[in-house]
Protein backbone atom coordinates (compact mmCIF):
# COMPACT_ATOMS: atom_id res chain seq x y z
CA UNK A 1 0.00 0.00 0.00
CA UNK A 2 1.18 3.86 -0.61
CA UNK A 3 1.89 5.77 2.23
CA UNK A 4 1.72 9.33 1.77
CA UNK A 5 3.04 11.45 4.94
CA UNK A 6 1.60 15.48 4.40
CA UNK A 7 2.20 18.04 6.57
CA UNK A 8 -1.78 18.97 7.66
CA UNK A 9 -5.05 17.70 7.14
CA UNK A 10 -5.43 20.75 4.58
CA UNK A 11 -2.39 19.20 2.10
CA UNK A 12 -4.07 15.76 2.47
CA UNK A 13 -6.92 17.56 1.30
CA UNK A 14 -5.17 19.12 -1.58
CA UNK A 15 -3.48 16.03 -2.45
CA UNK A 16 -6.91 13.59 -2.64
CA UNK A 17 -8.89 16.59 -4.18
CA UNK A 18 -6.55 16.45 -6.95
CA UNK A 19 -6.21 12.90 -7.32
CA UNK A 20 -10.11 13.22 -7.66
CA UNK A 21 -9.94 16.08 -9.98
CA UNK A 22 -7.41 14.03 -12.24
CA UNK A 23 -9.85 11.03 -12.16
CA UNK A 24 -12.75 13.30 -13.51
CA UNK A 25 -10.79 14.73 -16.12
CA UNK A 26 -9.88 11.45 -17.36
CA UNK A 27 -13.48 10.02 -16.61
CA UNK A 28 -15.92 12.28 -16.17
CA UNK A 29 -18.46 10.26 -14.77
CA UNK A 30 -16.85 8.76 -12.25
CA UNK A 31 -18.26 7.05 -9.48
CA UNK A 32 -17.01 8.93 -5.91
CA UNK A 33 -17.51 7.04 -3.07
CA UNK A 34 -16.90 9.84 -0.40
CA UNK A 35 -17.02 9.21 3.66
CA UNK A 36 -18.74 11.30 6.52
CA UNK A 37 -16.61 12.59 9.66
CA UNK A 38 -14.73 15.28 10.28
CA UNK A 39 -11.58 14.32 8.63
CA UNK A 40 -12.63 14.39 4.95
CA UNK A 41 -13.97 18.44 5.17
CA UNK A 42 -10.81 19.53 3.43
CA UNK A 43 -11.28 17.26 0.63
CA UNK A 44 -14.92 18.46 0.00
CA UNK A 45 -13.42 21.79 0.21
CA UNK A 46 -10.60 21.30 -1.65
CA UNK A 47 -12.19 19.31 -5.09
CA UNK A 48 -15.28 22.17 -5.01
CA UNK A 49 -12.64 25.25 -4.86
CA UNK A 50 -11.32 23.04 -8.12
CA UNK A 51 -14.60 23.07 -9.52
CA UNK A 52 -15.25 26.99 -9.08
CA UNK A 53 -11.76 27.54 -10.57
CA UNK A 54 -13.06 25.84 -13.68
CA UNK A 55 -10.01 23.75 -12.77
CA UNK A 56 -12.11 20.16 -13.39
CA UNK A 57 -15.18 19.63 -14.68
CA UNK A 58 -17.63 17.63 -11.81
CA UNK A 59 -20.91 17.99 -13.35
CA UNK A 60 -21.14 14.21 -14.47
CA UNK A 61 -19.88 13.08 -11.70
CA UNK A 62 -21.68 10.19 -9.88
CA UNK A 63 -21.48 10.31 -5.94
CA UNK A 64 -22.53 7.19 -4.17
CA UNK A 65 -22.29 6.77 0.60
CA UNK A 66 -20.35 4.56 2.80
CA UNK A 67 -22.72 3.54 5.13
CA UNK A 68 -26.18 5.17 6.70
CA UNK A 69 -27.43 5.14 10.26
CA UNK A 70 -30.56 3.28 10.80
CA UNK A 71 -34.34 4.52 11.95
CA UNK A 72 -33.23 8.39 11.22
CA UNK A 73 -35.62 10.29 9.09
CA UNK A 74 -33.26 10.79 5.55
CA UNK A 75 -34.07 14.57 6.26
CA UNK A 76 -32.61 14.77 9.83
CA UNK A 77 -29.87 16.91 9.36
CA UNK A 78 -27.13 14.11 10.57
CA UNK A 79 -28.37 11.16 8.70
CA UNK A 80 -25.79 10.54 6.52
CA UNK A 81 -27.66 11.47 3.57
CA UNK A 82 -28.16 14.81 4.64
CA UNK A 83 -24.96 15.08 5.43
CA UNK A 84 -23.25 13.86 1.95
CA UNK A 85 -25.95 16.21 0.32
CA UNK A 86 -24.54 19.37 2.29
CA UNK A 87 -21.06 18.39 2.31
CA UNK A 88 -19.70 17.25 -0.84
CA UNK A 89 -23.07 17.00 -3.52
CA UNK A 90 -24.37 20.75 -3.12
CA UNK A 91 -20.96 22.21 -3.25
CA UNK A 92 -19.96 20.35 -6.24
CA UNK A 93 -22.94 21.63 -8.06
CA UNK A 94 -25.04 18.47 -8.79
CA UNK A 95 -28.52 17.63 -7.05
CA UNK A 96 -29.43 14.48 -5.90
CA UNK A 97 -30.17 13.28 -8.97
CA UNK A 98 -26.16 12.22 -9.26
CA UNK A 99 -26.19 10.47 -6.05
CA UNK A 100 -26.92 7.27 -4.17
CA UNK A 101 -27.22 5.71 -0.68
CA UNK A 102 -28.44 3.10 1.29
CA UNK A 103 -31.90 3.52 2.56
CA UNK A 104 -31.71 3.43 6.57
CA UNK A 105 -35.47 4.11 6.72
CA UNK A 106 -36.51 0.95 5.38
CA UNK A 107 -38.83 -1.57 6.53
CA UNK A 108 -36.76 -4.27 5.73
CA UNK A 109 -32.88 -3.33 6.07
CA UNK A 110 -31.53 -6.76 5.02
CA UNK A 111 -33.30 -6.16 1.13
CA UNK A 112 -32.02 -2.44 1.48
CA UNK A 113 -28.17 -3.55 1.94
CA UNK A 114 -28.67 -6.20 -0.76
CA UNK A 115 -30.45 -3.56 -3.42
CA UNK A 116 -27.71 -1.12 -2.60
CA UNK A 117 -24.91 -3.76 -3.30
CA UNK A 118 -27.04 -4.37 -6.42
CA UNK A 119 -27.14 -0.41 -7.26
CA UNK A 120 -23.39 -0.27 -7.03
CA UNK A 121 -22.13 -3.37 -8.94
CA UNK A 122 -24.81 -2.00 -12.03
CA UNK A 123 -23.19 1.66 -11.49
CA UNK A 124 -20.42 0.06 -12.83
CA UNK A 125 -18.78 -0.56 -9.39
CA UNK A 126 -17.12 2.60 -7.31
CA UNK A 127 -13.71 4.20 -9.30
CA UNK A 128 -12.39 6.09 -6.00
CA UNK A 129 -13.45 5.02 -2.24
CA UNK A 130 -12.38 7.91 -0.10
CA UNK A 131 -11.98 6.47 4.03
CA UNK A 132 -11.45 7.24 7.81
CA UNK A 133 -10.80 5.76 9.93
CA UNK A 134 -12.49 5.31 13.43
CA UNK A 135 -10.17 5.32 16.56
CA UNK A 136 -10.88 1.36 16.72
CA UNK A 137 -9.89 1.29 13.25
CA UNK A 138 -13.18 1.14 11.87
CA UNK A 139 -13.71 1.76 8.15
CA UNK A 140 -17.63 2.73 7.18
CA UNK A 141 -19.36 1.32 10.24
CA UNK A 142 -17.04 -1.72 9.91
CA UNK A 143 -16.76 -2.41 13.39
CA UNK A 144 -13.77 -4.37 15.03
CA UNK A 145 -14.48 -8.12 13.86
CA UNK A 146 -16.19 -7.41 10.86
CA UNK A 147 -15.42 -10.05 8.30
CA UNK A 148 -13.01 -9.09 6.15
CA UNK A 149 -15.54 -10.54 3.07
CA UNK A 150 -18.86 -8.92 4.36
CA UNK A 151 -21.23 -6.94 2.67
CA UNK A 152 -23.23 -4.27 2.77
CA UNK A 153 -25.72 -5.00 5.79
CA UNK A 154 -26.99 -4.10 8.91
CA UNK A 155 -24.12 -3.68 12.34
CA UNK A 156 -24.48 -2.68 15.39
CA UNK A 157 -22.02 0.58 16.98
CA UNK A 158 -19.32 0.43 19.65
CA UNK A 159 -20.18 2.10 22.61
CA UNK A 160 -16.51 4.16 21.54
CA UNK A 161 -18.08 5.06 18.15
CA UNK A 162 -21.39 6.17 19.37
CA UNK A 163 -19.00 8.19 22.21
CA UNK A 164 -16.91 9.34 19.05
CA UNK A 165 -19.68 10.66 16.82
CA UNK A 166 -22.30 12.04 19.88
CA UNK A 167 -20.29 15.81 18.85
CA UNK A 168 -22.72 15.65 15.89
CA UNK A 169 -25.59 15.07 17.82
CA UNK A 170 -25.35 18.04 20.93
CA UNK A 171 -22.88 15.64 22.69
CA UNK A 172 -25.38 13.60 24.02
CA UNK A 173 -25.18 9.92 23.00
CA UNK A 174 -28.80 9.01 23.46
CA UNK A 175 -29.11 10.85 20.22
CA UNK A 176 -26.56 8.53 18.30
CA UNK A 177 -28.54 5.43 17.03
CA UNK A 178 -27.59 1.92 17.85
CA UNK A 179 -27.69 0.60 14.27
CA UNK A 180 -26.28 1.27 10.96
CA UNK A 181 -26.30 -0.07 7.10
CA UNK A 182 -22.50 -0.26 5.97
CA UNK A 183 -20.68 -1.12 2.91
CA UNK A 184 -19.20 -4.38 3.51
CA UNK A 185 -15.58 -4.90 3.74
CA UNK A 186 -16.01 -7.39 0.66
CA UNK A 187 -18.15 -4.36 -0.61
CA UNK A 188 -15.45 -1.72 -0.07
CA UNK A 189 -12.64 -3.97 -1.63
CA UNK A 190 -14.31 -3.72 -4.66
CA UNK A 191 -13.56 -0.26 -5.72
CA UNK A 192 -10.86 0.98 -8.34
CA UNK A 193 -8.55 2.88 -6.09
CA UNK A 194 -8.98 3.12 -1.43
CA UNK A 195 -7.57 6.12 -0.55
CA UNK A 196 -8.04 6.46 3.51
CA UNK A 197 -7.32 9.55 4.86
CA UNK A 198 -5.98 9.90 8.63
CA UNK A 199 -5.37 13.18 10.76
CA UNK A 200 -4.29 13.83 14.01
CA UNK A 201 -2.96 12.29 16.76
CA UNK A 202 -6.14 10.22 17.97
CA UNK A 203 -5.69 8.24 15.00
CA UNK A 204 -2.14 7.33 15.03
CA UNK A 205 -2.40 4.00 16.82
CA UNK A 206 -5.18 2.51 14.53
CA UNK A 207 -2.70 4.34 11.32
CA UNK A 208 -0.10 2.25 13.07
CA UNK A 209 -1.77 -0.98 13.29
CA UNK A 210 -3.66 -0.86 10.00
CA UNK A 211 -0.10 -0.25 7.91
CA UNK A 212 2.37 -2.32 9.37
CA UNK A 213 0.13 -4.97 11.75
CA UNK A 214 -1.00 -8.08 10.40
CA UNK A 215 -4.69 -7.96 8.03
CA UNK A 216 -6.83 -9.11 10.97
CA UNK A 217 -10.50 -8.48 11.07
CA UNK A 218 -10.07 -6.87 14.51
CA UNK A 219 -8.24 -4.33 12.60
CA UNK A 220 -10.73 -3.79 9.90
CA UNK A 221 -8.82 -1.06 8.19
CA UNK A 222 -5.72 -3.50 7.92
CA UNK A 223 -8.00 -5.02 4.80
CA UNK A 224 -6.79 -2.31 2.94
CA UNK A 225 -3.20 -4.49 2.65
CA UNK A 226 -5.23 -6.99 0.27
CA UNK A 227 -5.88 -4.24 -2.39
CA UNK A 228 -3.99 -3.91 -4.91
CA UNK A 229 -4.31 0.27 -5.29
CA UNK A 230 -4.53 1.56 -1.43
CA UNK A 231 -3.01 4.63 -0.45
CA UNK A 232 -3.40 6.23 2.94
CA UNK A 233 -2.41 9.77 3.31
CA UNK A 234 -2.02 10.97 7.12
CA UNK A 235 -0.68 13.82 8.48
CA UNK A 236 2.51 13.89 11.05
CA UNK A 237 0.39 13.50 13.90
CA UNK A 238 -1.73 10.75 12.75
CA UNK A 239 1.82 9.34 11.15
CA UNK A 240 3.59 9.70 14.21
CA UNK A 241 3.69 5.93 15.12
CA UNK A 242 4.58 4.40 12.22
CA UNK A 243 7.98 2.37 12.74
CA UNK A 244 8.34 2.82 8.66
CA UNK A 245 7.53 6.69 8.52
CA UNK A 246 10.91 7.63 7.12
CA UNK A 247 10.75 5.68 4.65
CA UNK A 248 7.46 6.34 3.36
CA UNK A 249 8.83 9.51 3.45
CA UNK A 250 11.73 8.69 0.90
CA UNK A 251 9.36 6.62 -1.75
CA UNK A 252 7.16 9.02 -1.45
CA UNK A 253 9.48 12.12 -2.81
CA UNK A 254 11.34 9.81 -5.12
CA UNK A 255 8.73 8.21 -7.30
CA UNK A 256 10.11 7.93 -10.65
CA UNK A 257 6.96 8.35 -12.39
CA UNK A 258 5.23 10.31 -9.78
CA UNK A 259 1.43 11.27 -11.38
CA UNK A 260 -0.96 11.81 -7.89
CA UNK A 261 -1.45 9.20 -6.23
C1 LIG B 1 -17.77 7.48 11.33
C2 LIG B 1 -17.90 7.16 9.84
C3 LIG B 1 -16.56 6.75 9.24
C4 LIG B 1 -15.51 7.78 9.62
C5 LIG B 1 -15.39 7.85 11.13
C6 LIG B 1 -14.29 8.78 11.61
O1 LIG B 1 -17.72 6.33 12.09
N1 LIG B 1 -18.86 6.09 9.64
O2 LIG B 1 -16.69 6.63 7.83
O3 LIG B 1 -14.29 7.42 9.05
O4 LIG B 1 -16.65 8.28 11.63
O5 LIG B 1 -14.75 10.09 11.67
P1 LIG B 1 -13.82 11.35 11.87
O6 LIG B 1 -13.19 11.59 10.55
O7 LIG B 1 -14.76 12.47 12.24
O8 LIG B 1 -12.85 11.01 12.93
Amino acid sequence: MEVVIVPDAKAGGEIIAEAMAALLRRKPDALLGVATGSTPLPVYEALAGKVRAGAVDASRARICQLDEYVGLPADHPESYRSTVLRQVVEPLGLTADSFMGPDGTAADVQAACEAYDRALSEAGGVDLQLLGIGTDGHIGFNEPCSSLASRTRIKTLTEQTRVDNARFFDGDIDQVPHHVITQGIGTILEARHLVLLATGEGKADAVAQSVEGPVAAVVPASALQLHPHATVVVDEAAASKLKLADYFRHTYTNKPTWQGL
